[in-house]
């Protein structure tokens, strides 16, 4: 009886921490994907005017490169806390390499903190101008998801 009871205890122990890991990094796993959605929708129609797809608009242009900008200040990396992974996350698609090697990890979210001034600063200046620094940051967001994002 006792023994039942000390596995009871020790089932519903493991199932509250994991519940409560999930409640956890709710928020995290929310966060990040959330940032990098709006990355993509700035990216997205700064890449549609490069290609002649959109209009070219410098105002409209300055606004996104400044969405760009504001997003690569924000702490990415410690939207990664431990035990934020796929085997404990259902929903995310981050790459256990991400804590196997997260000074690499943070070196690919560096190389954004690095474009994106220089795309703030072009964006509006023409469009030659911002498809030359457009380039820049676009490769490395691939540099990133091929080591770091599940497929
Ligand atoms: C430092 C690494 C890194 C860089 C740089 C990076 N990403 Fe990501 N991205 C990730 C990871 C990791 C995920 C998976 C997050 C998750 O599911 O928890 C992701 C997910 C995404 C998603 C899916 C979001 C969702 O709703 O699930 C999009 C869209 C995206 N990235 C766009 C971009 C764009 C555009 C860039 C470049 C401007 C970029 N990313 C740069 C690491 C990166």
């Amino acid at each position: 009886m006792k023994r039942i009871l000390l596995v009871a205890a020790l089932f519903s122990a493991a199932v509250s921490t994991s519940a409560f890991a999930q409640s956890l990094f709710e928020t995290e796993v929310k966060a990040r994907q959330g940032l990098m959605s709006i990355m993509r929708i700035n990216m997205g129609m700064l890449n549609n005017m490069d290609r002649g797809l959109m209009e070219y608009d410098a105002d409209q242009a300055q606004a996104m490169a400044n969405a760009v900008l504001g997003i690569s200040m924000v702490d990415f990396v410690g939207l990664f806390p431990e035990g934020s992974d796929s085997f404990e996350i259902e929903t995310t698609k981050a790459a256990d390499m991400i804590w196997e090697n997260t000074e690499g990890f943070a070196a690919e979210w560096a190389k954004v903190q690095m474009a994106a001034p220089d795309l703030a600063k072009a964006a509006g200046q023409g469009k030659d101008a911002m498809s030359a620094a457009l380039a820049g940051i676009a490769g490395t967001c691939r540099s990133c998801h091929t080591t770091y994002r599940l497929r």
